[in-house]
């Protein structure tokens, strides 16, 4: 019998982790910057969670979900997505104590049961900040610059920012009653998703991304049109910031993201280079103001968002960017008989305190062979260790290049190579 990974997951190999870490390594010392705190919450949580917070409309609840049952009966599912467990956290940690705002960041795996596809995966990274307690929209402002900072920093020059306005509670309604009013018109040219969507969540017909459904959508009545004037001050101001921070967004009537908590703000960065497949998102965020709420915590506005980290790196590895976080040994250690292999180990050791790295093949009895390791390494110097040396306490170190040599005491080894690796 052969193992595989499953479907859409993919084992993370040493020369991809490189890529991970970049990632990471970036993500942090924005959030450094920016005053966001790490926070990693449990891959399992609660189903119920995910059907109330993440909503029971979307198709992440309604086909894409990892559920499971536990011997004791708990359904419990393996997150689709950050945002609800970052709430859970915050009302259970008493966050909403805390002074405003309170800036939370993630780097993790989620799963999602898709239909396998470039740039979809069942097991992906998502880093993600999320920020509680500030309802304006300076914070999406910023949320948004903390992303498209991050992308620019990992190398993406041409970006684009799609960026839409869903209304709340006060305005949603009525548009939402008077775009079913116009799609129901035309409920026999939509797919059968926007069929069921028209009953149960009009607004994701607008990014419907088959034909049919997009000729329909072009003749929609947009949401812009129908703000209430709290809303549409909220993201004239938004755009204003924007404005003023130079970031290249793009007003996209129907972009409604696939998420059912989401009010006002709606936004996901591109990147602009034709690539093979389809155009996918490397983020996607928006504010949710009404969520701590919903999962049982005080009314707190909030504004968050994520990115996807293996779409980021397939288009890294696509560009060309080539990482190797390999470190080349200093010095190479070799030795000579039993007595010498033994005092390797525990010098060995003494160079790892000195935090000096080293090289070896303890499990070569070959002075010959372990000199050929050494240079194809490329490391300058080799420490050797015979029967003769390893009784008088002494190591030789060997310039590979010249062939100089000198003997010094394994006391004084340490400080000698400093020297010579200062040169
Ligand atoms: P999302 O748009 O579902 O939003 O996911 C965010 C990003 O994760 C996407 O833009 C994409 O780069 C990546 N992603 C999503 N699904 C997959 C997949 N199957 N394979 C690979 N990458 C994927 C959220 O998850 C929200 N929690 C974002 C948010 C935070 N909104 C407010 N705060």
């Amino acid at each position: 019998m052969k193992f595989q990974t499953q479907i859409g997951m993919h084992d993370i190999l040493p020369e991809d982790e490189f890529y991970y870490q970049k990632v990471l390594e970036v993500c942090r010392s924005a959030a450094d910057f920016y005053g966001f705190g790490r926070i990693e919450t449990p891959i399992l949580e609660e189903t119920q969670l995910f059907e109330k917070g993440t909503g029971g409309s979307t198709d992440i609840v309604h086909k894409q979900m990892f559920s499971l049952r536990t011997l004791g009966g708990d359904h419990l599912t393996l997150r689709p997505e950050g945002t609800p467990g970052i709430v859970r956290a915050y009302i259970q940690h008493g966050m909403q104590s805390l002074p405003k705002p309170v800036k939370l960041w993630y780097f993790g795996p989620f799963f999602r049961y898709e239909r396998p596809q470039a740039g979809r995966y069942r097991q992906f990274y998502q880093f993600g900040f999320e920020s509680f307690g500030i309802g304006k929209s300076v914070i999406d402002a910023q949320i948004i610059q903390l992303f498209y900072d991050i992308l620019k920093e990992l190398g993406f020059k041409n970006l684009t920012i799609e960026i839409n306005s869903i209304g709340d509670s006060c305005c949603r309604p009525y548009y939402k009653k008077s775009l079913v009013s116009y799609l129901r018109k035309y409920q026999n040219v939509l797919c059968k998703d926007c069929q069921r969507r028209l009953r149960e969540n009009p607004l994701r017909v607008l990014d419907c991304k088959q034909e049919k459904c997009q000729r329909v959508v072009r003749g929609a009545p947009q949401i812009i049109d129908s703000l209430c004037q709290e809303c549409h001050d909220h993201f004239q101001k938004l755009l204003e910031f924007l404005e003023a921070l130079e970031l290249p967004y793009h007003l996209n009537p129907y972009l409604v993201r696939g998420l059912d908590y989401y009010t006002r703000t709606v936004f996901e960065i591109y990147d602009n280079k034709k690539n093979e497949g389809s155009r996918v998102a490397l983020v996607g965020g928006g504010r949710y103001d009404k969520l701590v709420q919903l999962l049982g915590g005080k009314n707190t506005p909030a504004c968050g968002a994520a990115g996807g980290v293996e779409r980021i790196i397939d288009l890294m590895k696509a560009k060309g960017e080539k990482l190797n976080g390999f470190s080349k040994p200093a010095v190479f250690l070799a030795q000579v008989g039993k007595l010498a292999k033994r005092k390797a180990l525990s010098i060995f050791e003494k160079l790892r305190e000195s935090n000096i790295k080293v090289a070896e093949a303890f499990y070569k009895d070959s002075l010959l062979s372990q000199l050929s390791q050494a240079n194809r390494l490329g490391v300058r110097y080799v420490l050797i260790l015979g029967q003769k040396e390893a009784l008088e306490n002494k190591i030789i170190i060997k310039d590979m290049k010249g062939g100089h040599q000198k003997t010094v005491s394994v006391k004084k080894m340490v400080q000698e190579i400093k020297k010579k690796l200062k040169k």
